[in-house]
C-alpha cells in the first residue's frame, strides 16, 4: 500500500467568516497545507491580519444571509482561484441570552438567517460548481450547542442542530456526484466570539472547563486542523458526518466537575 501524503496542494478553497476566529485559523491551516484560499466575510477590516499571515489572496465582502451575496462571493471566488474544490462555512453569530417567552422574532430570525440559511446558500452556490465537476468537499460548522439543552438560547442551538441535518441531507444528494459534505462541532473555543460572551458575563470559562474532560477551551487551530482533515483526500470515504472537536464535552455524561466525578 502506498500512503498518500497529507497535503492540500493544488486545491482551491473558499472560507466564509474568514476574518476572525475559526475561519481565520482555517485559512492559515489550509494555506500551510498548500491550498490557495479565498476569504469571505461581512467585515473587510479583518482581512489584513489574515493576509499578513498567509500572503495576498482574494477577498470578498458580503452577508451570507443574503442570497445574492452568496451567489456573487462563490462565483467570484471560483473565478479568482480558477476553480473550487473546498468550501468552509465558518460565518456565524451567537445568540441573545433571553427567556424564550420574552424573545423578539427579529433577532431570533437573524440568527437562523446567518447560521442556517447562510450555510445553505453557500452550500447551494458551491454545490452547483462541485456537482458539475463531480468532486469537492464542503465543511460546515455545527456546535455542541446543537446537541443539548441550553436554556435561554433558543435560536443558536436549533440553527446548529439544523446544520447537522442539512449536512446529512446534502451528503445523500451530492454523494452520487462525488461531492463530500461534513461538519465539525466545536465545543468552546477561545475566539473573539467567546471573548465577547465572557466579557458580557454570559459565559463562565472555569465552569465550562470543569465540564470538559480535557479541562480547557480549544484553540481555533485545533478546529481548523479537523476541518483540513475533512477537506483532504485522507477523508475520501467520509461524508455526512459530524466530527466533534470539543475536548470530550459531548462524550461526558456525568454531572459536575470531571475531576471530582
Ligand atoms: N468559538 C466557539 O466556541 C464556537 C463553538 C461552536 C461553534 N462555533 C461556530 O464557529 C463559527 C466561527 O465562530 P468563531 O468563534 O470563529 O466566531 P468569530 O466571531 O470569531 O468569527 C465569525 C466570523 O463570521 C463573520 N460573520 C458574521 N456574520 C456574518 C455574515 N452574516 N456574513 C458573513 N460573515 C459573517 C464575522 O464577521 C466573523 O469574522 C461560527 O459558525 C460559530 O457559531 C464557534
Amino acid at each position: 500500500m502506498t500512503v498518500m501524503p497529507f497535503t492540500l496542494a493544488g486545491k482551491r478553497a473558499l472560507v466564509t467568516g474568514a476574518a476572525s476566529g475559526i475561519g481565520a485559523a482555517t485559512v492559515e491551516v489550509l494555506a500551510s497545507l498548500g491550498a490557495r484560499v479565498a476569504l469571505a466575510d461581512i467585515r473587510a477590516d479583518g482581512f489584513a491580519a489574515v493576509q499578513a499571515a498567509v500572503g495576498t489572496c482574494p477577498t470578498f465582502t458580503g452577508d451570507v444571509a443574503v442570497e445574492a451575496d452568496c451567489e456573487r462571493m462563490v462565483a467570484e471566488a471560483a473565478s479568482a482561484l480558477g476553480g473550487l474544490e473546498i468550501v468552509v462555512n465558518s460565518a456565524g453569530i451567537v445568540d441573545e441570552v433571553k427567556p424564550a417567552l420574552d424573545r423578539d422574532m427579529g433577532p431570533w430570525q437573524r440568527i437562523l438567517d446567518v447560521n442556517l440559511r447562510g450555510t445553505y446558500q453557500i452550500c447551494r452556490a458551491s454545490g452547483r460548481i462541485m456537482v458539475a465537476q463531480k468532486s469537492g468537499s464542503i465543511i460546515n460548522i455545527a456546535s455542541v450547542n446543537g446537541e443539548r439543552a441550553w436554556p435561554r438560547r433558543t435560536a443558536y442551538g436549533p440553527s446548529k442542530a439544523a446544520i447537522r441535518a442539512l449536512t446529512r441531507s446534502l451528503s445523500g444528494e451530492w454523494g452520487p456526484h462525488g461531492v463530500r459534505i461534513n461538519a465539525v462541532a466545536p465545543g468552546y473555543i477561545a475566539t473573539p466570539m467567546i471573548a465577547g460572551l465572557v466579557e458580557a458575563g454570559k459565559v463562565d470559562v472555569a465552569r465550562l472547563e470543569s465540564r470538559t474532560p480535557l479541562i480547557r477551551l480549544g484553540t481555533p487551530a485545533e478546529v481548523a486542523q479537523a476541518i483540513a482533515f475533512l477537506a483532504s483526500d485522507w477523508a475520501s470515504f467520509i461524508t455526512g458526518e459530524t466530527l466533534f472537536v470539543d475536548g470530550g464535552w459531548e462524550a461526558f455524561g456525568g454531572a459536575g466537575d470531571v475531576r471530582t466525578f
